[in-house]
């Protein structure tokens, strides 16, 4: 039995195969919904139910949507399956909606391991294949046990013969480990992309801050090398957020852009910084050293990626110190694990 979808506030109406969730079916009708993992963990796709029920086949994690919410009519569009007829509110993404998601094979150029546990990986993408991405963007890597991991793009579209990605090795991590210890150069690849809604917001001129944590430095590497590249002018704060200095992988290269740019600062925060550190700079948590800065946040506009537990902090309080709901935009490192953990 076919189902009808209507999304509001623009009126479109998509007929819906039985099980598919109401994010599939709008992307594949050519409607841009906002979204991250697609799997239930970040709440990045959440939206208000107008009218009609769902059904959650695989569950989700209760994080992402609590139960106050979820009674409040919201859901969870990655995972949320129509019973009948529905009708939700969402607004498209226009920025994506021309970008097609491909599976295209690539070659692994070079592997640097820049840091005790980073390495930087280079995929050359084949020359009669362009692929069109948004700064901030990241691609799903196929392994070779047919699963898939995501990785955040981090060079911009100005250098598109490419894909640069920054890839933390985590012990046990079956292709982190692969990464680390076996792949060769020149090896073939193959990926899908370009996934999600973590990009710039060209269209405001609210000045930004980027808070990330670890590798979630290599989507905010992306989007301000897209930016400077584009002669933004709008003031851009980087805190960068790591345990100790051996962490701060790429240090360099946002202490040089703060040379460069008038309109950019970089404050690195240590965690949790060694005596060899002889650390001079701020420590602490970095959402807390965006709040020792900023009594109000209602004028700017936050992004924030890494570790789900600093995106979920910073959400919570740079809202309740002003930022308004709508100019927060993230990119949660779930992991394979935590996407596959048992849901609500
Ligand atoms: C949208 C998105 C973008 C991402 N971009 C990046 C990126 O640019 N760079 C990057 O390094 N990671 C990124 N990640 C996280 C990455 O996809 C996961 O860490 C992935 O699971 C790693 O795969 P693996 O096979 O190496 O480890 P898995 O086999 O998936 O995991 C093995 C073990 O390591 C632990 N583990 C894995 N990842 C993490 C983590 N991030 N933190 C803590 N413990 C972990 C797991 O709990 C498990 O115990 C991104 C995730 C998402 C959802
Ligand atoms: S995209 Fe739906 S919860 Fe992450």
């Amino acid at each position: 039995m076919s189902k009808q979808l209507t999304i509001q506030p623009s009126g479109q109406q998509i007929t819906m195969q039985d099980d598919q969730t109401i994010l599939d079916a709008a992307m594949a009708a050519g409607f841009n919904m906002p979204y991250g993992c697609k799997n239930g963990a970040c709440g990045a796709c959440k939206g208000q139910i107008i009218s009609g029920d769902v059904d959650y086949p695989d569950g989700y994690a209760e994080s992402a949507l609590p139960h106050m919410e979820r009674e409040r009519g919201l859901a969870l569009y990655c995972c949320a399956v129509p019973k009948g007829d529905i009708t939700v509110e969402c607004r498209e993404v226009a920025a994506t909606k021309d970008i097609q998601i491909k599976t295209l094979p690539c070659r692994v150029q070079q592997i640097d391991k820049i840091s005790h546990d980073v390495a930087v990986l280079s995929l050359k993408l084949p020359t009669t294949e362009r692929m069109q991405f948004l700064a901030g963007q990241y691609i799903d890597l196929h392994t070779k046990g047919g699963k898939k991991r995501s990785f955040s793009i981090a060079n911009a579209p100005h250098e598109s013969e490419y894909l640069q990605l920054h890839i933390r090795c985590m012990p046990g991590g079956e292709f982190s480990d692969y990464v680390w210890n076996e792949m060769k150069e020149r090896e073939i690849m193959r990926f899908t992309g370009p996934l999600g809604s973590f990009f710039l917001r060209e269209d405001s001129d609210r000045p930004i801050i980027f808070i990330a944590t670890g590798t979630g430095f290599a989507p905010i590497k992306g989007i301000l090398e897209h930016a400077f590249n584009k002669g933004i002018q709008r003031e851009m704060i980087l805190y960068w957020g790591c345990r100790s200095l051996q962490d701060l992988y790429m240090p360099q290269l946002p202490s040089d852009w703060q040379q460069q740019h008038p309109n950019f600062t970089f404050i690195p925060v240590l965690s949790d910084p060694q005596p060899e550190d002889q650390w001079q700079g701020r420590t602490g948590l970095v959402h807390e050293a965006v709040m020792d800065d900023f009594n109000n946040l209602s004028g700017w506009q936050v992004y924030a990626c890494g570790a789900p537990v600093m995106v979920e902090a910073a959400y919570t309080h740079f809202v309740s110190h002003g930022l308004p709901e709508g100019e927060f935009f993230s990119d949660a490192f779930f992991s394979s694990k935590d996407l596959g953990k048992p849901k609500a």
